[in-house]
């Protein structure tokens, strides 16, 4: 059954998809890495790997979404049935189904720090500390598993509600809201970034680069944040995709959501490190960039706190927007596959990620050693949560440019793209070989990572990966390429 459901707008798919794409990965995740990595050359890596990978994805599953006009799971198993491939390929939908859900279940409760600082920010409390207080906040915060626990379930709620009111009235009508309101504050940060930190320090930080500066390490770091920075390989975009009308154009409006999330998460870091150097402050501090020495550059700054609780909002409307894009995908397959009202598909994916996230908040303190993820695994839950989902998401993508690359024809790729041959060519060229081999590169970061345990899983994964692929490939030799 297919859903019927198209945006409202012919532009609507542009402005949901810039929704899920510009979230904490921009303004939490991105300055950080880049603040870790040594700025420049960290930023050449991940702008190259947006273009040259990222953005031929993107179209592919977008065109996924839109050929089949059915949720990720349903989507995949009517194409590899009209396709006659392999029905491995359904791997996709159900790759994506499960990233989404791991990956909301931890969003969650880190979007829900940021409604902690709005509020610490707003009434004030942080004003004139120092540094010593402010840490001692940050882990005050982590060590309560009932602060996290409640933030954590305001933020799923407030997600579930947008979703459950449907595309229409829920998330197009509340995206059309927020993010010009976040262009806007992101400009008024900036614009204060400049006036009193310093900018010319944080231009040079991010734009100069010594490419032997770069590990290893940061070059498959920065990758995988490219895939993860554009909601890539887990249906978020598969599902909205199946929305877009017909007539927009799939390259343009991928490129534009390229653009516009590269340029977002440029600004969030020139904004963060004016403040951050302009308050004399390391770069270097890793994921407690935003939540320690952010808060202590605004706690120097003249209006301060205002300003950093009009920043904080940013984060939380900016990560709402990312966070109902984990829900659609599921949800819509729940209401397609068994029938379901919205609101009950919504509530049963909210409240099953709600509790999967209750491992995340406790990672952080009662589990935070000697459990059995620490035994097995050698990290905490939380840790090994963002582990699968760094594992799912390469592999989604791999797959899904391997399948319309390969399993799509010639006349439906120009049917969706309208495009010239030179273009085409240079599309399946890029999904073909060059995006699989890149996204090779950036899964094989996780396995030095990976304890014992998993490498068999992992090989199996890779071995039913290349069977299907195989599969398809030599199962239709005939077939229109
Ligand atoms: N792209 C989002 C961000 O940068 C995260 C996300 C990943 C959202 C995958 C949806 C799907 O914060």
């Amino acid at each position: 059954m297919s859903t019927h459901n198209v945006w409202t707008h012919k532009g609507t798919f542009l402005l949901a998809a810039v929704g899920s794409a510009v979230g904490l990965g921009n303004l939490w995740r991105f300055p950080y890495l880049a603040g870790e990595n040594g700025g420049g050359a960290f930023i050449l890596v991940y702008a190259l790997t947006i273009f040259a990978v990222g953005i031929p994805i993107l179209i592919a599953e977008t065109m996924l979404g839109r050929a089949s006009r059915r949720s990720p799971i349903m989507g995949m198993q009517h194409l590899t049935h009209t396709h006659k491939t392999s029905r491995a390929w359904e791997s996709i939908g159900w790759l994506g189904a499960a990233s989404a859900f791991l990956i909301l279940s931890f969003y969650s409760v880190i979007a829900g720090w940021a409604l902690h600082y709005t509020w610490q920010m707003l009434t004030g409390s942080l004003a004139g500390a120092d540094a010593e207080t402010i840490g001692a906040g940050f882990d005050a915060l982590l060590a309560s598993p009932g602060l996290l626990t409640l933030y954590h379930t305001l933020f799923i709620i407030a997600s579930g509600l947008i979703v459950g009111l449907g595309i229409h009235r829920g998330i197009e009508s509340s995206l059309r809201i927020l993010m010009p309101a976040l262009f806007v504050i992101l400009l008024v940060v900036l614009a204060y970034g400049i006036a009193t930190g310093d900018f010319a320090a944080a231009a040079s930080f991010l734009f100069t680069f010594d490419i032997a500066e770069l590990s290893l390490e940061g070059w498959l770091e920065a990758m995988g944040q490219s895939f993860f920075t554009l909601s890539l390989g887990m249906g978020a975009i598969m599902a909205y995709g199946a929305y877009m009308s017909g007539e927009a154009s799939l390259t343009r409006t991928a490129f534009a959501i390229a653009v516009v999330d590269t340029a977002v998460a440029m600004v969030a870091g020139l904004a963060i490190f004016s403040l951050v150097f302009g308050a004399g402050l390391d770069a270097g501090s890793g994921p407690g960039l935003m939540f320690v020495t952010l808060p202590l550059a605004f706690a120097e700054m003249p209006f301060g706190a205002l300003v950093g609780g009009v920043f904080f909002i940013l984060v939380l409307g900016a990560a709402i927007s990312s966070s109902i894009s984990l829900i659609e995908p599921v949800a819509a397959f729940l209401v397609e596959r068994f029938d379901l009202t919205r609101p009950q598909a919504v509530t049963a994916m909210v409240v099953a990620s709600w509790a999967l996230g209750l491992l995340t908040v406790v990672s952080f303190n009662l589990w935070a050693e000697g459990t059995l993820f620490h035994a097995l695994f050698g990290r905490s839950a939380f840790e090994f949560i963002e582990l699968l989902t760094n594992i799912f998401m390469p592999l989604g993508g791999l797959l899904i440019a391997l399948f319309a690359g390969w399993a799509l024809t010639h006349g439906e790729v120009m049917k969706e793209m309208r495009t010239n041959e030179g273009w085409f060519a240079t599309w399946r060229f890029l999904v073909r070989f060059v995006a699989p081999a890149a996204v090779a590169f950036v899964f094989l970061r996780s396995i030095p990572q990976v304890e014992g345990y998993l490498i068999p899983a992992i090989g199996a994964l890779v071995i039913v990966g290349a069977f299907a692929a195989g599969r398809t490939f030599l199962a239709e030799p005939s077939q229109e390429r």
